[in-house]
């Protein structure tokens, strides 16, 4: 039997996607009440990583301890892959060993590649199109704030990256609005916002696109943002610099949000480029409770995945 990976928001349906955020919340709650709970006892996560990581790699390693089981981080550098093993023989190999596998890669295609060979469950820990374990542990933060997630309007300001995908994907399931301000030529992709329109039209959802951050931020309730410069796109972090510098999110862009708005940006921050300081450490920031919840939604997946 093919195992069932996790590669994107857009695999979920509406209800597989509000079952985990639920799951996430009441394991978080169980978490701060000690409530101990080990349904992977003697199970092994690997982490393949090929970019640095600080929030998902240890996330997942946390997790892994707190439902029982134990992880091992693994760069390409350790394994015969670097020597010219091939992706089909070295997940044949780890299908054997370990009970799932988180990536973190460049192409979607290359994990899409190792999700084929595999027969344990394939985790998307990010690549250059999609990083849904970010979009989980987003939703379970939104939800938290708000009560719930249908109905409400987040306004994306920057790049049209994998995480504005992971959102777009995430925001159409849920029934929310999202609007995406982005400069001319950093557009999400339309095999991204095509599907995803498809789905906000059942769900009450919409997707706006508009390069004007002002109009995106309007009686907005979040805001959100990330990185001008990817991982993997640092040869062009000068002229990003120029392109991205009118969508920040400052002070004056937040008045413009509803007074009750929430700031998320998924990490890392570079204060005082697509952040100011004083948003990002200030009364209406999320973004440290938006960290923690990408253990709690990541435990919520493997319980899912793995059980
Ligand atoms: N947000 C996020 O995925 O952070 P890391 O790159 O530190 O894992
Ligand atoms: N868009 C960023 C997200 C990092 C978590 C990147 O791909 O580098």
């Amino acid at each position: 039997m093919k195992p069932t990976h996790f590669l994107t928001i857009a695999q979920l349906s509406t209800g597989e996607l509000d079952r985990i955020v639920l799951r996430a919340s009441q394991l978080k709650d169980d978490h701060r009440k000690g409530k101990r709970h080990h349904p992977l006892d003697g199970r092994m996560l690997g982490l393949l990583f090929f970019k640095s990581s600080t929030r998902t790699r240890i996330s997942f390693e946390a997790a892994m301890v707190q439902l029982g089981g134990t992880s091992l981080y693994l760069t390409a550098q350790d394994l015969q892959i670097n020597r010219g093993e091939s992706i089909a023989d070295t997940m044949r190999v780890l299908s054997r060993y370990l009970n799932a596998l988180v990536i973190r890669t460049f192409a979607h295609e290359e994990i899409e590649t190792w999700a084929a060979e595999a027969t344990i469950p394939v985790i998307n820990g990010l690549t250059d199109r999609h990083h849904p374990c970010q979009a989980l542990g987003d939703l379970l933060t939104i939800r938290e704030r708000f009560g719930s997630l249908k109905g409400l309007t987040l306004a994306y300001i920057g790049d049209g990256n994998n995480v504005a995908h992971s959102l777009i994907e995430g925001a159409a399931a849920a029934g929310m609005t999202i609007r995406l301000a982005c400069p001319d030529g950093y557009r999400p992709e339309e095999v991204i916002v095509g599907p995803a329109r498809e789905v906000a039209g059942k769900t009450g959802g919409a997707i706006e696109i508009t390069d004007d951050p002002q109009a995106a931020a309007r009686k907005a309730d979040i805001l959100y943002t990330d990185v001008w410069t990817s991982m993997g796109q640092e040869e062009e972090s000068e002229k990003r610099k120029k392109v991205f510098a009118p969508y920040r999110i400052d002070e004056a862009l937040l008045k413009l949000a509803k007074p009750t708005a929430g700031v998320m940006h998924c990490l890392p921050a570079y204060r005082g480029l697509e952040i100011t300081a004083g948003v990002m450490d200030g009364p209406q920031s999320l973004v440290w409770d938006q960290a923690e919840n990408r253990l709690h939604a990541q435990k919520a997946l493997l319980e899912w995945l793995l059980t």
